[in-house]
């Protein structure tokens, strides 16, 4: 029979501690909450009321249970005050020599029978267990951040924690209605592993000036669907608390230089700036342990002043192109009022693109989206052409033909011939250089890259993409453009993978090398990442979406270009590729949907 827990300890209440309290408390467990000092102690008992006063203003949790739980709660600074719990999980900064001495001390404090927990992100749990005299009773237990929201628990096991103490604990996480994966003692476990590379990557991005903080989040969250964007996530972590991690992550996990931390996150730690617990971090919050951004000085200008700032006034539009992104391209370009050419390579393949277009604003119609009356504007201001002689006179023209470089550049050649002066140029491309094609012309100034994702009537994001020769007005424009589409336009520069194609596919493809070195099944790291880190799919549901030959190309060229040995493609996603497993396309990827 499972153990009982009635009481816990939990050890250190910042970010961390103050959120598992709650869990406990929540679930009819009483608390001792210990902290290092009265200031400290304070600051947690805040923390709890506050969170608890939200959750009972948003209806989430009765005023009575909220009262109920804080009585279940009884706060006292120093260890002594364990003596009696059942299980202790401590919560104190990531720093290997204080959880060896706070574990040591437990030890020497605690009952003998008592489970000791910590939870580490990133430390060994086997090396903070021998600082005691019982290792066989100490095991990890990772809550995520916010504890009372985030659904996981990864149970870390070490090779000599007792398998009774890790069927108890996996017992009282059903208990608290969280769900585990229970997993060997590894740096980063399943979420941080996948994680922290991408948040570094992130930040290195940010330093470099590739991209600003507002845009670097809104690709990651309207590209990939996530809750938060990277920066914002760090700001929530904790900077210091992300730093150790990296750190932590680094030496352990076999110096791969995409958890060496990023220059910048040193200084800001130094600096002070901590994320939302010191009230700044990559963003400004109203004060410390506020969840509320408020501008600061490099808070960017609203579209008006973009429009202002050069912007050029665009009417006609023309979409070069025959393919699913074209469609949908020119699908968007008509419903946002824009007079439309759409050129093809010929007549038929011009009435084809039409009649997608019709059956796609059809489904608009039909699912109540769009009146008659505007399908049939939106389909009036299209013009069907098969020669590009009839974009003589548009005011941009957006590019959308088959992924090749030198098809791209002939057809940028002829734009160049034709168009008017001040046109601005644009190519959907997703892995060639912009500025390769910004070359074939005599106006490389007018050349950006508008980054369309699939399906473009959907898809809230654009990637502007703007060469070392693109003129600041024209990236103004396409970013203009991007605000009347009722899109985010994100300005980013001329790299593989822009912004996210760059930060999603080398974390899916670390999931694929954790699957391949038998650390933790495709089941368990899905859970992991949709439960601890909100992600709408786990890494191999989105892969066999994607497509395991699609996400292999851009990852080689990741690899190619970027130089990062990091980025090397995972050996089991070239041999799947080989075998025909492509994903749901073929039926077979790192799952079998035959059967669906
Ligand atoms: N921040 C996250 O998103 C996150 C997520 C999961 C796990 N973790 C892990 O949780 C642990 C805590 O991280 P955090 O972000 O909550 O850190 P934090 O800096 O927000 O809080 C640490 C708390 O520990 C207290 N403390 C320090 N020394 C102490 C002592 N000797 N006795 C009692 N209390 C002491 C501090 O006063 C502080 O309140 C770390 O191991 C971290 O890796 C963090």
């Amino acid at each position: 029979m499972a153990r009982d827990f009635s009481t816990v300890g939990v050890v250190g209440l910042g970010t961390m501690g103050a959120g598992i309290v709650e869990v406990f408390a929540r679930n009819g467990i009483d608390v001792v909450a210990v902290e290092i000092s009265e200031p400290a102690l304070e600051r947690g008992r805040a923390t709890l009321a506050g969170s608890t006063d939200r959750a009972v203003a948003k209806g989430k949790l009765a005023a009575a249970d909220r009262d109920a739980l804080h009585e279940r709660v009884h706060f006292a600074v120093g260890l002594d005050a364990l003596h009696s719990v059942d299980l202790v999980i401590e919560a104190v900064p990531e720093h290997l020599d204080l959880k060896q001495r706070i574990f040591a001390e437990l030890d020497r404090v605690c009952r003998p029978e008592t489970i000791l927990a910590t939870n580490t992100s990133s430390l060994s749990v086997t090396e903070i267990s021998v600082a005691t005299s019982r290792p066989n009773q100490v095991i990890g237990i990772h809550f995520f951040n916010p504890a009372p929201v985030m659904k996981l628990v990864e149970v870390v096991r070490t090779v000599v924690t007792s398998p009774e103490v890790v069927a108890d604990v996996e017992a009282l996480c059903a208990r608290l209605g969280k769900v585990d994966v229970t997993i060997n003692d590894r740096a980063g476990f399943i979420a941080n592993a996948l994680l922290f590379g991408y948040l570094n990557h992130a930040v290195g991005m940010f330093e470099a000036h590739y991209a600003t903080r507002e845009d670097i989040d809104a690709a990651m969250k309207l590209g990939c669907g996530l809750p938060m964007g990277p920066l914002a996530l760090m700001d929530l972590i904790g900077l210091d608390t992300a730093y150790e991690i990296l750190d932590t992550m680094y030496r352990r996990g076999g110096r791969d230089r995409r958890h060496a931390p990023v220059p910048l996150l040193k200084q800001m730690v130094t600096a002070g700036l901590l994320g939302r617990k010191s009230g700044r971090g990559f963003y400004t919050y109203e004060r410390p342990g506020s969840p509320v951004v408020v501008p600061d000085e490099a808070t960017p200008l609203a579209t008006e002043a973009v429009v202002a700032d050069g912007a050029r006034a665009i009417t006609k539009v023309g979409v070069v192109g025959s393919g699913t992104m074209a469609t949908g391209i020119i699908e968007v370009f008509a419903k946002a009022g824009y007079e439309v050419v759409s050129v093809t390579r010929g007549m038929e393949k011009s009435a084809k693109v039409c009649e997608a277009v019709k059956t796609s604003l059809n489904k608009g119609v039909v699912r109540g989206k769009l009146a008659e009356a505007d399908r049939d504007a939106a389909l009036g201001r299209i013009s069907w052409s098969a020669t590009l002689d009839h974009l003589a006179d548009v005011d941009l023209v957006v590019e959308a033909v088959v992924e090749e470089l030198s098809v791209k550049k002939a057809l940028f050649a002829s734009l160049d011939e034709i168009c008017k002066p001040g046109v601005v140029l644009a190519t959907t491309t997703s892995s060639l250089p912009v500025i390769d094609v910004a070359m074939a012309t005599h106006r490389p100034a007018d050349v950006v890259g508008l980054h369309f994702f699939n399906p473009a009537p959907v898809m809230p994001l654009v990637e502007v993409v703007r060469t070392i020769r693109t003129s600041p007005e024209a990236t103004a424009t396409a970013r203009a453009v991007c605000a009347t589409l009722g899109k985010t336009g994100v300005v980013c520069g001329d790299r593989s993978g822009f912004i996210v194609n760059a930060l999603l596919f080398p974390y899916l493809n670390d999931a694929v090398k954790m699957l391949e070195a038998s650390y933790s099944t495709a089941d368990d790291i899905d859970h992991a990442m949709k439960l601890g880190c909100g992600y709408p799919m786990g890494p191999f549901e989105l892969l066999d979406v994607v497509g395991l030959d699609v996400s292999l190309a851009i990852q080689r060229e990741l690899y190619l270009e970027l130089r990062e040995p990091g980025f090397a493609p995972a050996p089991l996603l070239e041999h799947l590729v080989t075998a025909g497993y492509l994903g749901r396309k073929t039926r077979r990827g790192f799952r079998d949907h035959s059967h669906r």
